[in-house]
């Protein structure tokens, strides 16, 4: 392999010996968040392995990623040109394409505000904050009394299984203005599949490395080629129905949206980034995947957490006993008022990492961090668990223990110590889906731990070992709940 010549005055990365054709691989392991975690010990904050021939520049460290996202925003902005990439959304995907950096900016940008109208804005319900507060507290109820039907039928309830319906409607409300029934066969098949597609784009898949193993028979890889092209099919159909009911007067949902900015769009001939309609209307496809994988995960995680620490669960449920009552649903105004599901969830985020390494970046241009040169087209892994999990930063960082984001007398949250947890990704790629993703796990939860209580069955063991995946999820299970009076006294 060519090695670009080192600048004067930069050093060469540290990192592992690499083997001839594999590189890294075996020290990588198939727990990589673990094994990249182990190595800053021996190699610092910044650097380098080697996955079959391909240097990948690996990062951890809070100082070290906000350095290289933030500060050096502009060089690490891109993604990488990774094979599993090209399976998503036609390779058309504004969260793993390698589209240039002005095509890029400009379909987030329009992601983002077709987002905000949809979701955080006032709509036109007045018993609600916005849109996405009218989805949630439906959505919650429906998930209570769904469990309420299941608990009743068969004893036990797969809590992956409900959540994942509940999430996926309110971001369907969204996205296309309609909702599924939790029974429904093709929206269940869909977002079952999930786990796939988190297998295979994770970061340090080999297959995206290596060509020789693309070749070989991989189970998983066919499923994460049919979780695609089913998905795309799935949205392509929806679109379709958009595109012959579209109605400028009347926008319905972002897909509407999104559609409306391509006709505009086509009266102005001024704009000077050239973004194709397929791309455009594309950018639905992204929220709907990204809207429902990611907040189902962290959802059902907060489940399994709850039933693993039965004291914290009694206590959130007072905390929404005294502070909401038993009588109204809570709100997203109640937020400030309830510190401990606050630092719960904090907690949840930083101890699970379930998002243990962002979607992997590239460099834009030959560049430098901490005196290292990184050249032009270099992959990079930001290490969120290890930010997480990182001594340095957190006292006996592998307990569980929401207090740390309270005061000393528990009344209030420490938001200080909560911006320290990296979940979300920094920068300029940082997510879009944010203020969504932290209300709806909130919203959820306070109606969850409102009206249920969570239990394992006799004699379950809890198996808390993630798999790994660019999403990590617990293992499927079977849970126990029970109802809450109403009025309890
Ligand atoms: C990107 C986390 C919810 C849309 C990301 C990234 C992370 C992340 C780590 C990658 C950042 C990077 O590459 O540096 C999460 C978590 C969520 C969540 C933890 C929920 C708890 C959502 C939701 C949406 C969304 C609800 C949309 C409705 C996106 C998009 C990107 C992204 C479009 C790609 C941004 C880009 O490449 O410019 N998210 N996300 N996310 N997220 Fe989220």
């Amino acid at each position: 392999q060519l090695r670009t010549k080192i600048p004067e005055g930069l050093r060469q990365l540290p990192g592992p010996r690499p083997l001839p054709i594999i590189g890294n691989v075996l020290e990588l392991g198939g727990l990589p968040h673990l094994s990249l975690s182990a190595m800053t010990k021996r190699f610092g904050n910044v650097f380098q392995i080697q996955i079959g021939m391909r240097p990948v520049v690996v990062l951890s460290g809070y100082e070290m990623v906000r350095q290289a996202l933030v500060k050096q925003g502009e060089d690490f902005a891109s993604r990488p040109d990774l094979y599993s990439f090209k399976f998503i959304n036609d390779g058309k995907s504004l969260a793993f394409s390698t589209d240039q950096a002005g095509v890029w900016r400009a379909r987030r940008k329009l992601a983002m505000s077709a987002l905000r109208s949809f979701s955080t804005l006032e709509g036109e319900n007045p018993a609600y904050s916005c849109v996405l507060e009218e989805h949630i507290s439906k959505e919650g109820l429906y998930l209570v009394e769904q469990l309420r039907t299941v608990m009743d039928d068969s004893g036990s309830f797969d809590p992956f299984r409900h959540i994942v319906v509940s999430v996926a409607n309110v971001i369907c409300g969204m996205c296309f203005g309609r909702r599924y029934s939790h029974d429904d066969a093709e929206l269940l098949s869909l977002v079952n599949m999930s786990d796939e597609f988190g297998q295979v784009v994770g970061s340090g898949n080999p297959a995206d490395f290596i060509p020789f193993l693309r070749f070989l028979p991989n189970n998983t890889m066919k499923k994460f080629m049919e979780i695609n092209g089913r998905f795309n099919t799935f949205v392509q159909r929806i679109v379709s129905e958009h595109y012959a009911s579209y109605d400028k007067n009347n926008i319905r949902d972002i897909t509407d949206s999104l559609i409306d900015h391509c006709e505009d769009r086509k009266l102005d001939e001024n704009s000077n980034v050239q973004v194709s309609d397929e791309k455009i209307v594309g950018i639905v496809n992204d929220l709907f995947g990204a809207g429902f994988d990611t907040i189902s995960t962290a959802v059902s995680w907060a489940v399994v957490y709850l039933v693993a620490y039965p004291e914290v669960q009694e206590r959130l449920h007072q905390e929404i006993k005294e502070k909401v009552g038993m009588d109204r649903s809570p709100r997203l105004s109640d937020k400030s008022s309830l510190p401990l599901l606050e630092a719960f969830i904090l907690e949840l985020f930083r101890h699970s990492s379930f998002l243990p390494f962002t979607i992997p970046h590239c460099t834009s241009k030959d560049t430098s961090l901490d005196g290292y040169f990184i050249p032009k087209d270099t992959c990079v892994f930001i290490n969120q668990y290890q930010v997480n999990h990182d001594p340095e930063m957190w006292k006996d960082p592998s307990s569980f223990m929401p207090e740390r984001f309270l005061s000393d007398d528990g009344a209030e949250l420490n938001k200080m110590e909560g911006e320290k947890v990296l979940i979300f990704g920094m920068g300029k790629r940082r997510c879009i889906g944010e203020a969504i993703g932290r209300a709806e796990v909130f919203l959820f939860l306070a109606i969850l731990v409102q009206h249920l209580q969570f239990h394992k069955l006799p004699d379950q063991e809890l198996d808390m070992t993630p798999e790994y995946g660019l999403t990590m999820k617990h293992k499927r299970c079977h849970l126990r709940a029970t109802f809450r009076p109403r009025e309890e006294n």
